[in-house]
């Protein structure tokens, strides 16, 4: 029979109470208007320990084009830049907050973009069902910092979250990370130098300016005037 558990946890700053089912190991794409799928009940279904079959990603793009993946969307800007510039490659946005969310679900409709799909989803947790080799480029934009000492335990970027990351990318893919928190940006520095098989592409573990990338709304309400730390991995060839 069918075993029912509860569980409550903040994530991005939201408190979620799921009931998780166990036993339901099949995750179902399903993308309203093809294009984007909110929280649902289908969230009940993951915990870290779940073992989903990879998934499909020619069935959720209908194309084998390269894969792109942005975590924390925000409303959307930069992935909408990048699919309407680059119509021949996929792009994955995951963003945990409802009300953003919205924005960038309307900011891709009106693009009438058919080669991005948004879900509203932990990354943490839906990483790990894309498939082994199958990821061109992870970018995390401004991730949250936790700044509090007793929070920081809940940010993104640790260790074994990169080498997810990591057994993600294909040959010469790349992770790109900004953020204007110089206290994660040094954590940043430190658990990617643990992670193996990936070096920095900059010449430097990081560098302040990487010229002409686009500027989200987070970098240009409140890092236009401080520090950005940026940073960008390749698997090591
Ligand atoms: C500081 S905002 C930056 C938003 C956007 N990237 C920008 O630069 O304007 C960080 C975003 O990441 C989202 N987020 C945090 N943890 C997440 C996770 N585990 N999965 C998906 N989104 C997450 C938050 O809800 C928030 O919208």
């Amino acid at each position: 029979m069918e075993q029912v558990i509860y569980r409550s946890y903040r994530q991005g700053g939201v408190r979620y109470t799921d009931v998780i089912a166990q036993g339901a190991p099949h995750f179902k794409w399903d993308f309203e208007e093809g294009i984007f799928m909110r929280a649902n009940p289908v969230w009940a279904q993951v915990t870290p320990d779940t073992k989903f079959a990879p998934a499909v990603i020619s069935d959720v793009f209908a194309n084998n084009n390269p894969l792109y993946v942005e975590i924390g969307i925000g409303n959307g800007e930069f992935i909408t830049h990048h699919a309407s510039n680059n119509p021949a490659s996929n792009w994955l946005g995951f963003e945990v907050f409802h009300e953003i969310f919205e924005k960038a679900i309307n900011r891709v409709l009106r693009g009438e973009l058919s080669n991005v799909r948004l879900l509203q989803f932990d990354a943490e947790l839906f990483v790990r069902m894309l498939p082994l080799k199958s990821v061109s480029g992870f970018y995390v934009n401004f991730p949250d910092p936790w700044p509090k000492k007793r929070h920081k335990k809940r940010r993104l970027l640790k260790s074994w979250f990169m080498e997810l990351m990591r057994d993600r990318l294909v040959d010469g893919g790349s992770i790109t990370v900004a953020t204007d928190h110089e206290d994660y940006a040094m954590e940043i520095n430190e658990n990617f130098a643990q992670v193996s098989g990936i070096e920095s592409t900059l010449g430097a573990p990081y560098l302040n300016d990487l010229g002409d990338y686009y500027k989200t709304k987070y970098y240009r309400k409140f890092a236009a005037t401080g520090k950005v730390f940026f940073f960008n991995f390749k698997v090591k060839l």
